[in-house]
């Protein structure tokens, strides 16, 4: 009786410890060193150095002219209303947008830096970048282009020196870009 008992459970329930035990020793050898992450202007290259304009571009061979001079001259007529619908609900209190863009950008102006006039931190007419740049860029998920093709990065605007640590928005001018 107690060698039945031997041969049919004792032994073959050793024999899978043993099996599990080997399983696992062997699959933590081959378990394969993290990869380092690809963050771009720190650990990989940086394909937008000049920030908007690098990537607000004109690209007449898809047809498609997304240059900030072209979209403004658009919005001086009107702002599309979805978007401004999706602008106003991020706007700060007292601020009613109106839905139409006062003036456009020079080509050779330095952007973001001449947005900033008016879109600066405490302005009161139209909304502070530091706020809207995000919405405009980092919601929506899969329905933005912005995450879903160019994976969302903060370092397409945000500059870091790895030298002081410090981080800036760089500035660019379309016409430096070529197009
Ligand atoms: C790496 C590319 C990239 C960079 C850098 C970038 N953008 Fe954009 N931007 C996009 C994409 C993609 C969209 C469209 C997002 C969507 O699907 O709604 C967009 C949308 C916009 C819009 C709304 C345009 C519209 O037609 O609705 C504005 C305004 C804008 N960006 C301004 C800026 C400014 C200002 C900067 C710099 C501080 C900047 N962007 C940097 C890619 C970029
Ligand atoms: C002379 C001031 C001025 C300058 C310069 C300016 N803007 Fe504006 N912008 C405004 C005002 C005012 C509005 C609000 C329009 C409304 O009431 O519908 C606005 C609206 C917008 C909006 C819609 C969200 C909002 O705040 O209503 C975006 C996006 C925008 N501007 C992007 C830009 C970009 C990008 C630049 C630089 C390339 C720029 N603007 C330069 C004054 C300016
Ligand atoms: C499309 C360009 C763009 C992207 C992408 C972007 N930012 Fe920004 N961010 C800006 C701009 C422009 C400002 C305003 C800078 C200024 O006022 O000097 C800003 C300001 C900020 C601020 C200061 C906010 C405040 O209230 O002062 C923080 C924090 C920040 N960003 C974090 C992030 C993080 C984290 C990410 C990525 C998940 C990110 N940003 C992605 C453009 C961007």
């Amino acid at each position: 009786m107690r060698s039945k008992l031997y041969y049919y459970t004792l032994i073959p329930t050793f024999v899978i410890c043993l099996s599990i035990f080997f399983y696992y020793a062997y699959s933590q050898d081959t378990i394969s060193e993290p990869k380092m992450r690809a963050i771009p202007g720190i650990s990989a290259v940086d394909s937008f150095p000049h920030s908007c304009v690098s990537c607000h571009k004109n690209f007449p061979d898809r047809k498609m002219d997304v240059r900030l001079s072209t979209i403004l001259s658009e919005w001086k007529e009107k702002i599309p209303d979805e978007a401004l619908a999706k602008y106003q609900a991020s706007a700060p209190e007292g601020i009613t947008l109106k839905g139409k863009h006062p003036s456009s950008v020079d080509g050779q102006a330095s952007i973001p830096e001449v947005c900033n006039k008016c879109h600066g931190k405490s302005m009161k007419t139209a909304l502070p970048f530091s706020r809207l740049m995000h919405v405009i860029h980092l919601s929506g998920g899969n329905n933005n282009i912005y995450l879903s093709v160019f994976g969302g990065e903060c370092t397409h605007c945000h500059k870091l020196d790895q030298v002081t640590g410090a981080w800036s928005i760089v500035n660019g001018n379309e016409a430096d870009e070529g197009k």
